[in-house]
């Protein structure tokens, strides 16, 4: 079996790769009012481009494709590359992270392209707030998406809240009941200083620990087992469908796990989300570079992948990238 390890014996088998910059939404937590300047067409990577690197990452033994954005759903002819992805020899998993606006329309024929499953951005379950939080966002319209999915076949869908005091951390209970009712994964995920960091401050952030204490105080959770791809804990209420997952890029360290590279939307290669270092594929193959340079630059990018990263001593990384280019 085909297998790429880093310097730290971490097995490399998933890229996640942000194919636009743009989103039809502002998150609050994201973006500044006045949205980011997006990229030129032509600084983004063509759909042929990101189907040849997948096709060498999949020669080296990448395993797991997701799709990220901005928001991957806005962006053209989509069941194509996802069709032209899951038909490379060596892809098992194919999934995207959405913020859900189009999922009804899309759910299906993504799902016939071959789309395995989706990752929802979700932060209220309330209307007024949805649209204060995301700056526009109707949150009927993402409920229809979720329906959608789950008509479609999308499992399991795995629904992101960030939660954030004073903002919606009055919600995490009720985002804890969604697992009552139905099988979704409910992921609570630590507040990053990341995107608009202007917005970001350490009391508006709550620790895993914290959400965590919360929501066993409605009833004990029991640790589960969920075939993992990322870097989220699980646990379940006794007897509950669905399962609740923390994420906590602060205080957690997965960086020892981490199995990921990413591919930002003006393709570059990053081996970290959160190191600056990148390398410039598009450049590569716009030069005409043969397969075999595409496949030692993928192998750079293994080669460099930091071991951890210092996130939580550093606060705040206003210096990257918009974490709508690298996709999150
Ligand atoms: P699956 O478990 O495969 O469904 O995916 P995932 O959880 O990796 O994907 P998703 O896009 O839903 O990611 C959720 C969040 O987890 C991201 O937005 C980040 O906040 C966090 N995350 C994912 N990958 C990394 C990583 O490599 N490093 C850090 N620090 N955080 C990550
Ligand atoms: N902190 C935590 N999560 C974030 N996301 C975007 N920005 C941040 C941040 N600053 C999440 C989104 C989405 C996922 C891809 O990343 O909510 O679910
Ligand atoms: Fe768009 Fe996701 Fe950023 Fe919200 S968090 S603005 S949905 S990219």
């Amino acid at each position: 079996m085909k297998e790429i390890r880093d310097r730290y014996e971490r097995v490399i088998d998933y890229m996640r790769i942000s194919i636009i910059d743009r989103c039809n939404l502002r998150c609050i937590y994201c973006m500044p009012e006045g949205g980011i300047k997006p990229l030129d067409h032509s600084a983004i990577l063509r759909y042929e481009e990101i189907i040849r690197i997948v096709r060498i990452a999949a020669e080296l033994g990448v395993k797991k494709i997701r799709l990220t954005g901005g928001e991957p759903l806005i962006r053209r002819n989509l069941p194509y590359l996802i069709s032209s992805i899951a038909n490379i020899c060596g892809i098992e998993d194919i999934s995207l992270t959405t913020n859900g606006l189009r999922l009804k329309n899309l759910a299906a024929a993504l799902a016939e392209a071959g789309l395995k499953r989706v990752n929802v951005s979700l932060d209220s379950l309330h209307p007024d707030r949805y649209r204060e939080i995301t700056r526009g966002g109707e949150l009927q319209v993402v409920m229809d998406g979720i329906a959608a999915a789950e008509q479609a076949g999308l499992h399991p869908i795995k629904i992101n809240m960030v939660p954030i005091r004073g903002v919606n951390d009055d919600e995490i209970e009720d985002f804890a009941k969604l697992t009552l009712k139905g099988p979704a994964h409910v992921r609570f995920i630590e507040f990053m200083p990341i995107g608009n960091t202007e917005f970001w401050n350490e009391g508006k952030y709550l620790s895993s620990e914290e959400i965590k204490d919360r929501v066993e105080l409605m009833a004990p959770l029991i640790p589960v087992k969920v075939r993992r791809n990322g870097p989220a804990r699980y646990f379940r209420f006794d007897g509950a469908p669905g399962v609740i997952g923390f994420i906590s890029p602060l205080t957690h360290h997965f960086c020892s796990s981490c199995n990921r590279l990413r591919l930002t939307s003006d393709g570059k290669l990053r081996p970290c989300l959160f190191s600056e270092t990148e390398i410039d594929l598009k450049s590569a193959l716009r030069s005409g570079a043969p397969d075999r340079e595409i496949e030692r630059l993928l192998r750079l990018a293994v080669e460099i992948k930091p071991d951890s990263h210092a996130i939580s001593q550093e606060k705040s990384f206003r210096h990257l990238k918009p974490m709508s280019k690298i996709g999150g």
